[in-house]
């Protein structure tokens, strides 16, 4: 999927949110179907904020998405543990974007510079040392995403939710 297309979506899946609202009541709970698209798809075709892990807590999605966390390179910025190397700590309480589900998703799928554009602010501060690369749409027009299946984004965040060190009620997934 272009990235046009993708900030495209995410106008459209805003404007969904909104008239959403007036059909509120009749609308299927989705929340079990979180899983069975690409990563960008999912991304588009879900309104901002509704978006939520199916694998939390999980055991056997947490071991692939720790798998998939090493074989996907996240390590290499973030720590074997994710407690940070020369990018941000992911197991502290600290969250560049937010720590929810929704705002995770998007910025692994979208990358920051993708998020940003797609209105999404950053709320804390650590020590940015560049962007969050994409991992759910090329990097280019030309390349494929390094993460193809939505729900291989989920594993690997259903993984980093163990990795959290900070206090308990701060969590918000
Ligand atoms: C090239 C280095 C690099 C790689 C590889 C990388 N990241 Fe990041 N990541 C960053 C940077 C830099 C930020 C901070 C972005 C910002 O402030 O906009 C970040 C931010 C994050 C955050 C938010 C952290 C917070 O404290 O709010 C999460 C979650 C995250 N990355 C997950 C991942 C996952 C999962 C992977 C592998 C699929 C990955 N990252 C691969 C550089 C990287």
């Amino acid at each position: 999927m272009k990235l046009k297309q993708i900030l495209m979506g995410l106008t459209l899946s805003s404007a969904l949110l909104l008239t959403n609202i007036s059909f509120a009541g009749g609308e299927p709970d989705t929340s079990s179907s979180m899983i069975g698209m690409t990563a960008a798809e999912r991304v588009t075709s879900t309104p901002k904020g509704e978006l939520k892990n199916p694998f939390t807590g999980d055991e056997a999605a947490i071991a692939e998405g720790k798998g998939l966390y090493f074989s996907k390179s996240c390590n290499g910025c973030h720590g074997g543990s994710a407690g940070g190397g020369m990018c941000p700590p992911i197991s502290n309480e600290v969250f560049v974007y937010g720590s929810d589900d929704d705002t995770l998703f998007r910025l692994i799928t979208l990358g920051s510079d993708n998020l940003a554009k797609a209105g999404y602010f950053r709320k804390g501060m650590e020590g940015v040392v560049g962007p969050m690369p994409p991992f759910g749409v090329g990097m280019d027009e030309d390349s494929d995403p390094l993460i193809d299946k939505d729900e291989d984004v989920w594993k690997i965040i259903a993984w980093l939710r163990t990795q959290y060190k900070g206090r308990a009620e701060r969590i918000n997934w």
